[in-house]
């Protein structure tokens, strides 16, 4: 097992934020990952897991022990009358693993193209995109239990998932003890991919797409394309403008809340769920607070879309956690909304 020192990270995180590990090991399979677990007992400082690094915030150098996650391969496990199953190592990244699952011919996470980040983050995330999110194609994963050792395999009700949030996301001391926060390292993850596929297009900027092009029975290469073309209109490529995505997730409002906002706000754009919350854009409230473009230090909202959070170049952590706050604060202040962030602080 090779452990560095001093490691620069700032190509391991789209933000592109400069810290350093103080030591970082990079895990490429089972048996990496099995040894490096082994030493953790000489790691008196703690581990962090890290991913594709595109949902993090960097606040200093690192002092955790970084197990970086690098597993590769994707493979058809099985396919029987009804679904293909396909699994893929966590290091891989998402973004290809969509696109080669496309070339092979099997269609179902083409709303899900262009999302930055690492296969192994996709369960943590549970990520999502234009109406479908990941446990809607989710199978089963392979994970190493870092304080116990042993390897385990976890299906969709055991990931507990929720909107951008799983078991992954809790630590085991909450309050129903469930969560492997901080203690699960992700090996493999199995898609579930149905032979009957059909096209996901209820989202507003595909229905746009369709009556711009006139085709109204897309292919998924065709939703393939239109997302990546979404995505790259509206969002920035990290390695052009560092940034995690969006930074907020989408609060959800009771009926009378969201009936208050409408009162004063007319415009507020807000969507029904099926339990009967009501979920509001974020990148909107932020923007009627007039954040886009604003900045704090080198760290600035996104001109085209206000839930993006950027780095204009040499940012710190501390200017993207500064900037944050403050917006925090004004949407609570105009709309009684606490948002909450989407990447980890570290
Ligand atoms: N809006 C504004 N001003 C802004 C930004 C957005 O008025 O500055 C309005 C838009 O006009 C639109 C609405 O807010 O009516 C929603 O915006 P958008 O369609 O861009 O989607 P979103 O809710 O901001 C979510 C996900 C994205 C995902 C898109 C598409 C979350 C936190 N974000 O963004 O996921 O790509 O929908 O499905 O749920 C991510 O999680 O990192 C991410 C990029």
């Amino acid at each position: 097992m090779n452990v560095t020192q001093n490691v620069p990270l700032q190509s391991f995180n789209s933000f592109g934020i400069v810290a350093k590990a103080h030591s970082l090991v990079h895990i490429r399979s089972e048996e990496d990952a099995l040894a490096a677990q082994q030493d953790l007992v000489n790691c008196p400082e703690g581990y962090c897991v890290l991913g594709g690094g595109s949902n993090i915030v960097l606040t200093g150098d690192v002092k955790p022990r970084v197990l970086k996650i690098e597993i590769e391969g994707k493979r058809l496990v099985r396919e029987n009358e009804k679904a293909w199953i396909l699994e893929a190592g966590a290091g891989e990244n998402w973004h290809d693993f969509v696109t080669w699952t496309l070339s092979q011919g099997w269609p179902g996470l083409e709303n899900m193209a262009l999302i930055p980040g690492s296969v192994g983050a996709t369960p943590v995330q549970n990520i999502g995109a234009y109406g479908v999110e990941l446990q809607d194609r989710f199978d089963s994963l392979d994970a190493l239990d870092l304080v116990t050792g042993q390897v385990f395999t976890l299906n969709a009700a055991q990931c507990a998932f929720g909107y951008r949030d799983s078991v992954f996301k809790h630590a085991s001391s909450g309050p129903n003890g469930i969560g492997l926060g901080g203690r699960a390292l992700i090996l493999r993850v199995r898609f579930h991919l149905p032979k009957a596929w059909r096209p996901v297009l209820g989202y507003l900027d595909l229905e746009r797409k369709m009556t711009e092009t006139g085709i109204a029975n897309p292919s998924a290469q065709q939703i393939y394309d239109w997302v990546c073309e979404i995505r790259r209109h509206k969002l920035p490529d990290p390695k052009v403008l560092g940034n995690a995505g969006s930074f907020f997730k989408n609060p959800t409002v009771t009926p009378e809340q969201c009936a208050d906002i409408i009162a004063r706000d007319p415009k507020v754009v807000h969507y029904p769920m099926p339990d009967g919350s009501i979920k509001l854009a974020a990148g909107w409230l932020i923007d009627a607070c007039g954040w886009k473009g604003k900045s704090v230090g080198n760290a600035a909202v996104y001109e085209k879309q206000a839930l993006v959070l950027v780095n204009r170049g040499g940012a710190t952590g501390g200017e993207v956690v500064t900037l944050a706050k403050a917006i925090q604060t004004s949407v609570y202040e105009r709309f009684g909304i606490r948002l909450e962030p989407e990447p980890v602080v570290i």
